[in-house]
């Protein structure tokens, strides 16, 4: 009978590749050659993956008992979520069996780092603890993660656990949403909203202890926090703080606060079984998604959790993956799988669903960027696929930008995804990189953020805080010195800072705001021509996702009704245009549907506007409308982004005026093909795709260019070979790095003297 089986499951999966195969020429419109490649392609990554396991005699007898195994753990995993009330499911968490005692280490210390498994119950345990133990009595308590994603969704759950409405005695806040009122004892929120307080409350008075939850992750801002907390644990005596750390790294933390303690809680995994792909894949969306269909099809229950790097993956996996589904169900296939993509701009509502319970039958298949590594936990997954990649933000100073950019992850995040598989029983992971990369190619642990991106930002916020020698900050990594160099001169460019380095009246009007400096700048500037109010808009509507609705059986319809709105010298304005059109229309949810707008990226913009305008309010700058004239709003674009301004060279290509790299127009910008082709331009950013492509682009004067970037453009000079102007920018950044070094001497000499 086991045979007969047997035989049956590999007829089966014959099938489906037959099937899965000549869906995806279809797809993908592959010749006949190319099929054939990528059908060995297919024999190789099943190969590779121990799928044909089950085909011959011995390794039969192994996959038929991991097939049983799978069965048995399924079954408990979902029998652990399904009979446990919440109480119970409190009590059954690791932190729980020692909570009395760190409890007492936290009385014992001021500081306490925590390190224990992901999903051991650190994030949504220990506020309760400290908040049953008293510590709410005088202050809040507060939790920090480094993603905004986390902090909902946690503070979610522990207003469920508490039986409290969210928003009351559990809340959070994430940039430009506020979820607390005056009720709130337990406060989640990103690391970036409590470096923010700090700026009007140096002591964080209002708490009486914060959690520093995934200080492993080292985010720009965790890394920040770590300096000031340490001086706010010197001053106050009452205050409390815990570091929380998914990895062994916490010693370094431990060390940095003056040899505190370190609590392990003690862990409880299942072993995971590693799968390494034979060959480097060439396609690792097109891996992934075979690999889910693979494990889907080999073994009943478990839930499925791949690692993709950003949103556009994400979507063509899901779309591949559904397409495979719908393949399989046409043949008569009853195996329903529920695909679920969670990637930070996803809407919340679609977030949340991860967490909930799929229809007794149906699989999860979670499709996530690093986002699930460590600072989401979802029980049930049995199966991780990690591609080995993920999306990191570093400096690129050639383009003297920040950029999004695809890099293996490394080590310790590996492991981090592998143990995700291995929570509620002992789980596979599937890695789509080979072991000897994994070995030679992937660092051990991760570069901390702070020494690779910008720093402007932060630079900003400290000079605030009257830190006026950055190199003295305690950094427990600090970022190197030319970092700090290349994002005060980038301040400098703007206006933000003087020559010595000291913040200046627009500088320390642009640190009120929430916001990139570029942005800041265009509120303010646009503000003194008198268009507050458009530029109000415009810097709304590029903090939110993308407004434009492009389903994609729909795409010609929706992009024609996005033409509608088009304004043709500017993507900004036809932002603005967007918005007004909508304010016009009574904000209506309907007719932004009609116009392939999402309603809710419009509200949230109306939302974030009206916290700008309060903070423009409040800081007495003014927010008159310019009315038509929108040439003034272009100018005040150019103040704010004349650092990316470009040349026209040829059809759809500029040249970037500081660095000379090439970028091109996007067909989705209102400036593409339109017959109208401006001479320069400024953009938003850069992003990379097949190209880099200019994000948000606005056409300029190059009058405009010379009079508000004089340090870059020069009317007389604009044939300065580029050697010169770089010569330039070193000089500058030189000069200033030296008069700087000078004011400091002299205010050193000073103090002394005093
Ligand atoms: O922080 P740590 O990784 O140690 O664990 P946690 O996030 O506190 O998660 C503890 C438990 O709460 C896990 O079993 C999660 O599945 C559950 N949880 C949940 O059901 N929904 C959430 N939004 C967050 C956590
Ligand atoms: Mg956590």
């Amino acid at each position: 009978k086991e045979t007969r089986e047997k035989k049956e499951k590999n007829k089966f999966r014959q099938r489906f590749w037959e099937v899965a195969g000549s869906k995806m020429g279809a797809i993908t419109g592959l010749t006949d050659k190319e099929k054939e490649e990528a059908e060995k392609a297919k024999e190789e990554q099943q190969e590779a993956m121990g799928v044909e396991d089950d085909v011959d005699e011995d390794g039969n007898v192994k996959a038929t008992n991991r097939f049983k195994d799978h069965l048995k753990a399924s079954e408990a995993a979902s029998e652990f979520s399904k009979s446990k009330t919440i109480a119970q499911q409190r009590r059954s968490l690791p932190v729980f069996q020692v909570r009395d005692e760190l409890m007492q280490v936290v009385r014992e210390n001021q500081v306490v780092i925590v390190v224990g498994e992901t999903g051991s119950g650190k994030t949504t345990q220990m506020t309760q603890y400290l908040h049953e133990e008293g510590y709410s009595n005088w202050g809040n308590i507060g939790c920090t993660q480094p993603r905004r994603v986390a902090a909902m969704s946690v503070a979610k759950r522990v207003s469920e656990e508490m039986g409290v409405e969210l928003g009351e005695e559990v809340g959070y806040a994430i940039r430009f949403e506020d979820c607390t009122s005056s009720k709130t004892i337990i406060k989640y929120m990103t690391d970036g909203v409590l470096l923010r307080e700090t700026l009007s409350a140096e002591d964080l008075d209002s708490y009486s202890a914060i959690i520093m939850d995934e200080a492993h992750e080292r985010s720009l801002n965790t890394d920040v926090l770590f300096g000031i907390l340490k001086k706010v644990v010197a001053r106050r005596r009452d205050f409390r703080l815990i570091v929380t750390s998914a990895t062994l790294d916490a010693q370094k933390f431990a060390d940095f606060f003056g040899s505190v303690p370190c609590y392990h809680i003690p862990g409880r995994t299942f072993p995971v079984e590693v799968m390494w792909s034979k060959t480097p894949q060439e396609d690792y969306v097109l891996a992934a998604v075979k690999t889910v269909m693979t494990c889907h099809l080999k073994s009943e229950g478990g839930d499925i959790l791949v690692f993709l790097t950003g949103q556009e993956e994400i979507e063509t996996a899901c779309y591949a993956l559904q397409e495979r589904m719908d393949h399989l169900e046409q043949q008569g296939v009853d195996k329903p799988l529920m695909i679920l993509p969670i990637y930070s701009q996803l809407p919340a509502d679609l977030q949340a669903k991860i967490f909930e319970k799929a229809p007794d039958g149906v699989r999860k298949c979670i499709i996530a960027t690093n986002i699930a590594e460590t600072s989401l936990t979802v029980d049930g997954i049995l199966y991780v696929i990690d591609t080995g990649f993920a999306k990191t933000k570093v400096y690129n100073p050639k383009m003297g930008m920040d950029a999004l950019q695809v890099f293996p992850v490394s080590q310790a995040a590996a492991n981090q995804r592998r143990g995700r598989a291995g929570r509620t029983a002992p789980g596979e992971c599937y890695r789509l990189y080979t072991e000897s990369a994994f070995r030679t190619e992937l660092l051990e642990t991760s570069v901390p953020e702070i020494q690779r991106t910008n720093l402007a930002n932060v630079i900003l916020l400290l000079k605030s805080l009257k830190v006026d020698n950055l190199l003295e900050f305690e950094f427990m990594d600090p970022p190197p010195q030319e970092n700090i160099l290349n994002s005060m001169y980038q301040l400098w460019i703007l206006g933000a800072l003087d020559n010595t380095g000291e913040l200046t009246t627009l500088g320390r009007h642009m640190v009120e705001f929430p916001l990139d400096p570029p942005l800041a700048k265009l509120l303010l500037f646009g503000s003194d021509l008198g268009c507050g109010e458009e530029v109000l808009t415009i810097v709304s509507m590029l903090s939110v996702p993308s407004v434009f609705f492009r389903p994609a059986d729909r795409a010609e319809e929706s992009d024609a009704a996005r033409e509608k709105f088009f304004v043709p010298e500017s993507d900004h304005l036809t932002l603005l245009h967007v918005f007004q059109q909508w304010k016009a229309n009574k904000f209506r949810a309907d007719w932004c549907s009609r116009h392939f707008l999402h309603a809710k990226g419009l509200k949230k913009a109306k939302e974030v506007r009206t916290q700008l305008c309060d903070i423009m309010e409040s800081q007495r700058i003014k927010t008159t409308s310019c009315g038509g004239n929108w040439d003034v709003v272009r100018k005040a674009i150019c103040a704010a982004y004349f650092h990316n301004a470009a040349r026209f060279k040829g059809i759809g290509e500029y040249v970037n005026c500081r660095s000379g790299l090439p970028c091109y127009m996007h067909a989705s910008s209102s400036l593409y093909g339109l017959g109208y082709t401006p001479d320069y331009v400024v953009y938003h950013e850069l992003v990379y795709t097949t190209k880099e492509y200019m994000q948000c682009v606005t056409a300029v004067d190059p009058e405009w260019l010379a009079e508000l970037g004089p340090m870059f453009f020069s009317i007389k000079v604009s044939h300065t070979s580029r050697l010169e102007q770089r010569r330039l920018e070193r000089e500058h950044k030189e000069s200033m790095a030296q008069e700087m070094e000078e004011a400091r001497a002299k205010k050193d000499e000073r103090e002394k003297r005093a």
